[in-house]
């Protein structure tokens, strides 16, 4: 991969496949997030950019994106997929759930989890790690899959240290 700092176009970013066991892929996509946040701390440029990196480089989703917690509920940030409910409360949904909770959601069923928001309805299964700055709630890194149980614990490992390099980014 060829990386031209702060320039990704089409030209300069080759998704090549993640390829050998999933840990392998995770450890491959967080390098390649890690060099495209490289000496960049803006949070929206970001978020941006590794929503379509994770969406592009990971099988079977139907959305992956941002939500930003705004002092009193979530709203929506940058993503890929089909438009999305733009305002989450925080005792709603399983973006809520990881939000209020801080801790990681990882939905086998999403018809199953009370209070599951279905912005797009092809969704089965659903992954919401929170963003956790200096201590301050930031937002939620939200991925849905149409496949049910599609994210194992290895997904959620993987996806923990993506939001952890972005948290870090953000300085
Ligand atoms: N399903 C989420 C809402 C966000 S969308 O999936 C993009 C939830 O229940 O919080």
């Amino acid at each position: 991969m060829v990386l031209a700092p702060r320039c990704y176009t089409a030209g300069m970013f080759t998704n090549a496949p993640l390829a050998g066991a999933k840990p392998a892929q995770y450890a491959q996509l967080a390098e390649q997030a890690r060099a495209m946040m490289h000496g960049e701390s803006d949070r929206i440029a970001n978020a941006a950019n590794l929503s379509a990196l994770v969406y592009h480089a990971l099988p079977e989703l139907n959305w992956a994106g941002f939500y930003f917690f705004d002092g009193t509920e979530l709203v929506v940030g940058p993503f890929q997929g089909l438009p999305a409910c733009i305002r989450i409360p925080l005792d709603k949904g399983v973006c809520g759930a990881a939000a209020r909770t801080r801790t990681t959601q990882r939905i086998e069923d999403v018809h199953a989890f009370p209070g599951h928001i279905a912005c797009d309805a092809a969704s089965r299964s659903e992954l919401v790690v929170p963003l956790v700055h200096e201590g301050v709630l930031v937002g939620v890194l939200d991925l849905d899959s149409p496949v049910p149980a599609r994210f194992d614990v290895e997904d959620q490992e993987g996806i923990e240290e993506i939001a952890r390099l972005y948290v870090e980014a953000l300085g």
